[in-house]
């Protein structure tokens, strides 16, 4: 008996473990489906992980590449090839040296070059344009095949084009408060206007008529100060170059660099102008830049110029986003002009704008003909900047176009700025001259006539707004 009892106890111990390892098992069985699951998680996981990519996909090329999708089925379509040119560019003397620039300050590509085994080939041997002299290097005549075969400004233009460190020989002395005051007392509007030493008649009209400095009221608008300064190079001339100096003290409105003061040295105006503004005259609002046989209604451009300012500030505080920071990103990029677009270099050697298939190849970026632009101070300081990384190129207002491409900023294109002059298929409007910014060209006479016209308008062209875009255009 005793023993049966013993054993029934050890029966019911076991069928009590039993049933607590049923149990057990009723609970965790769906622990021990899991497990594997778990385990093949966690691996397809770490793999995935550790190799970028899933396992069952193909893998993506290690670089992205550009250019031709290529279409699979497990891949949205991707591009095949570089989407910048990884090869040299040697058809053209502008276009090679210029791709050398463009690859070291390509923002992707700069790590690469700066490690050393980097995509360098070639820089090192064509680095001379920085620092060094302004000599003329003769030696890159044998980059160009047909050099010998160029015009003569093309060819004095090649030899120096390394050079850009042309020194001051005149320079007014308080065009811009530099004090504490800078910034309260800057410029509305800045006007820099190219003209050479002979044109003593231009400059003196400029002054009496739309480039007064001064307060200058607007047509609707409190107007704002406006400051002028006149860019030149140096004539042959030593008479003229002395008649300037005098002027230079009469009126203080002289900026003088010593190069050559030819067609295709005006870039030069440009790189040297902004460098000047970066230092002088940093916080205008707006730069006004364009010849001196142009004419400009001044106060209709500061009408036009408070109104985009407060256009945007509208905008803003409309949206309302911190109204501030987007303001001014939005004017700091600011360019408005007669914008010329998809154009191309003229192939013909019988114009002053010829440029050879051996200096230049392609179509030239959009940009504001160089009679007379308008932009914001903020974008001279970051043309002044992004030009050091753009070789000269002989045709001035194509590298404005050029320096934008390069900040990503589209010029404006507004139809009163008339630097090719009014259509002459036009039908003649009686107050056609009360709807421009700016046209071209105009002799001293003429600006005379049309700033006395600009102040007191007759009558019936009191009411004229700025000229639109020709629908049949
Ligand atoms: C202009 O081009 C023509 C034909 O291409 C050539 O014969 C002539 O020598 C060139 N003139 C100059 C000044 O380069
Ligand atoms: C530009 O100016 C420099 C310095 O005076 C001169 O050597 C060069 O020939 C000029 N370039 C052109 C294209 O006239
Ligand atoms: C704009 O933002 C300010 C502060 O964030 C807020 O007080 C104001 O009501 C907002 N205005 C509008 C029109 O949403
Ligand atoms: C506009 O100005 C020009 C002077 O530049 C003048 O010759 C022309 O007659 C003017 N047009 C009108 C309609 O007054
Ligand atoms: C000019 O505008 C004013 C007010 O807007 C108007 O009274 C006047 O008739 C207009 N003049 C002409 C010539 O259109």
């Amino acid at each position: 008996m005793a023993t049966f009892r013993k054993l029934t106890r050890k029966v019911c111990m076991a069928l009590n473990l039993c049933r607590c390892r049923r149990r057990f098992l009723l609970i965790c069985s769906p622990c021990f489906v899991l497990l594997p699951v778990y385990i093949y998680v966690s691996v397809v996981l770490t793999y995935a992980m550790t190799h970028g990519t899933s396992v069952a996909r193909p893998m993506l090329p290690l670089r992205f590449i550009a250019t031709g999708l290529r279409f699979t089925e497990d891949l949205a379509p991707h591009p095949e090839e570089h989407f910048w040119k990884t090869e040299l560019d040697n058809g053209a003397l502008w276009n090679f040296l210029q791709h050398i620039k463009d690859r070291r300050y390509n923002p992707i590509l700069k790590q690469k070059l700066d490690s050393a085994e980097g995509l360098g080939d070639g820089e090192r041997s064509t680095g001379k344009e920085s620092g060094g002299s302004c000599n003329p290097d003769y030696e890159i005549s044998n980059a160009i095949p047909d050099y010998e075969m160029l015009t003569t400004q093309m060819k004095d233009f090649v030899v120096s084009m390394h050079c850009r460190d042309y020194p001051l020989i005149l320079e007014p002395l308080d065009v811009c408060d530099d004090g504490p005051l800078a910034k309260t007392r800057a410029p509305l509007l800045f006007l820099a206007i190219k003209t050479q030493s002979a044109n003593f008649e231009n400059r003196e009209a400029i002054r009496k008529t739309w480039g007064r400095s001064g307060n200058v009221m607007g047509r609707e608008n409190e107007g704002g100060l406006v400051r002028r300064i006149f860019l030149l190079g140096m004539s042959k001339d030593l008479l003229v170059e002395d008649k300037l100096t005098f002027e230079s003290k009469m009126h203080g409105d002289i900026i003088q660099w010593d190069f050559a003061d030819t067609f295709f040295n005006l870039t030069l105006k440009d790189v040297l102008f902004w460098d000047w503004f970066s230092r002088r005259c940093p916080h205008a609002r707006f730069i006004f830049k364009g010849d001196d046989d142009v004419f400009i209604r001044t106060p209709a451009i500061l009408d036009y110029l408070l109104a985009e300012e407060k256009n945007v500030t509208n905008v803003t505080n409309f949206t309302n986003v911190t109204s501030s920071v987007s303001m001014q990103t939005k004017m700091d990029d600011f360019i408005v002009g007669d914008v010329i677009n998809n154009a191309a270099p003229l192939r013909s050697n019988q114009t002053k704008y010829f440029v050879p298939e051996s200096f230049y190849k392609g179509m030239y970026p959009s940009y504001p003909g160089g009679g007379g632009v308008v932009y914001s101070g903020s974008l001279a300081l970051k043309l002044s900047q992004v030009s050091k990384r753009v070789h000269l190129f002989p045709i001035d207002d194509v590298y404005v176009g050029m320096c934008l491409q390069r900040i990503g900023v589209s010029p404006i294109h507004h139809p009163a700025f008339l630097t090719f002059d009014f259509p002459l298929d036009e039908p003649k409007d009686p107050c056609a001259n009360h709807t421009v910014l700016l046209v071209h060209k105009r002799s001293p006479k003429d600006v005379f006539r049309l700033w006395s016209e600009t102040l007191t308008p007759s009558p019936e062209c009191r009411n004229a707004t700025l000229r639109v875009e020709r629908g049949d255009a």
